[in-house]
């Protein structure tokens, strides 16, 4: 078809001025920003951006919300769908959550990811084993994090905070009397000082995991554990958008609770941070003087009820546990950019099956909830249990 310059300009203008009067096109969602997304991670963006209610854990709770019969239960339940939390690349499979996860993040939020699959996963428990065996390191690079890198170079108008494989560096600094940490821990320092150098990209801002107050806070664990990290830190460059330390993940621990929960116990004196705030102030001094960025972010997601664990150490779906603090920029300490949720609350910590291969023992202590599903998987009692006990209440 040929036509004139001035028919052309009349068609293109008719087309833009029609109004569309047969079908009605819902208007395009906002999705990232208009532009590239520069993080300062000198800075805490957690005062410019809100942690991302991801729609996976959306459809958990929506999903939960739907077996509740009782109706204040479900409608405080149905507020839980737009809390903030991370979403967990937990396996390779999993990489594909990740592009549906990116569809509906306005500009103004922040997409939480929990790097999660380091060979030999979980060396000191049983209940999160992962896929990838000891040695799998290039597997590790070439088919999980260079996938992920990909997908966030690919979207530069959103922003992400990444949360970088809890419990791995952590349990090399205690945990090196076990066989399993021993033959994970060159595996661990490689992938994770890779996953720092890769994914340090502009519109990403990454914290290492740093366990919590009761694993690194002991005395003689903070000056190692902050070298540990800063080794890491070190070994992929000093990354730029590396901030520091995420704190409490999965965890229980109570934020300035003074005296702290454990602090009556016979081992109180060797563990002056008994409280995460206290914590973050003397780990992140640990971490200044190691050279390394020394700012946290803290899970708040399931710490709202003290005093349930019969020991500091008791991780696995503690039973009387609530929904605690809603993700916020406002901690009171300078050094603690945000509260966040980093574990989804209603997923579980572990089986309680004895029978089950990852069965950890601490999935079946007197203080931990049974029956409970494999780690990751719903747990709707749980769930129901956490928003019963919620503080502050929904
Ligand atoms: C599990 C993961 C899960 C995560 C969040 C971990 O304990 O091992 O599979 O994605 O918890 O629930």
């Amino acid at each position: 078809m040929k036509f004139s310059q001035s028919a052309a300009l009349a068609f293109a203008a008719s087309a833009l001025a029609a109004p569309s009067t047969t079908t009605h096109q819902k208007p395009a969602r906002a999705v990232g920003c208009a532009s590239a997304v520069t993080l300062d991670a000198s800075t805490n963006v957690w005062k410019k951006y809100k942690l991302h209610a991801n729609q996976f854990y959306r459809k958990e709770v929506e999903a939960a919300v739907g077996q509740l019969s009782d109706s204040s239960l479900s409608s405080a339940a149905k507020k839980v769908a737009d809390v903030g939390s991370f979403l967990w690349l937990d396996t390779i499979e999993n990489i594909g959550k990740l592009e549906p996860a990116l569809e509906d993040v306005p500009c103004e939020n922040i997409l939480g990811l929990v790097i999660y699959d380091l060979p030999g996963r979980d060396c000191a428990a049983k209940a999160s084993n992962g896929e990838l065996k000891v040695g799998e390191i290039s597997k590790y690079k070439t088919e999980y994090i260079d996938k992920i890198v990909t997908i966030l170079k690919a979207h530069p108008n959103t922003a992400f905070a990444l949360v970088i494989e809890p419990d791995s560096l952590p349990n090399l600094v205690t945990n090196s009397d076990l066989t399993t940490c021993q033959n994970s821990a060159a595996g661990y320092r490689d992938g994770v000082a890779y996953a720092l150098k890769q994914l340090n990209l502009p519109n990403v801002v990454m914290y290492i995991d740093a366990g919590h107050g009761g694993w690194l806070g002991w005395d003689a664990n903070l000056k190692p554990g902050a070298q540990e990290l800063a080794k890491a830190y070190k070994a992929a460059g000093s990354p730029k958008q590396v901030r520091g330390i995420a704190t409490n993940v999965a965890g229980w621990n109570q934020w300035d609770l003074s005296p702290g929960e454990f602090s009556k116990a016979s081992d109180a004196k060797y563990n002056s941070c008994q409280n995460e705030k206290t914590y973050v102030t003397k780990f992140g001094a640990e971490l200044k003087s190691a050279g390394m960025p020394n700012h946290a972010i803290v899970d708040t997601g399931r710490n709202a009820v003290s005093g349930l664990r019969l020991e500091w150490g008791d991780w696995c779906n503690v039973n009387g546990a609530g929904f605690g603090a809603r993700p916020t920029s406002e901690t009171g300490l300078d050094l603690a950019d945000a509260f966040v949720w980093v574990k989804p609350g209603g997923e579980s910590d572990g089986t309680s099956d004895t029978s089950a291969n990852r069965y950890d023992s601490f999935c079946g202590k007197e203080d931990a909830f049974k029956p409970s599903p494999e780690a990751g998987t719903w747990n709707q009692e749980y769930f129901e249990m956490l928003l019963k006990n919620a503080k502050p209440a929904f």
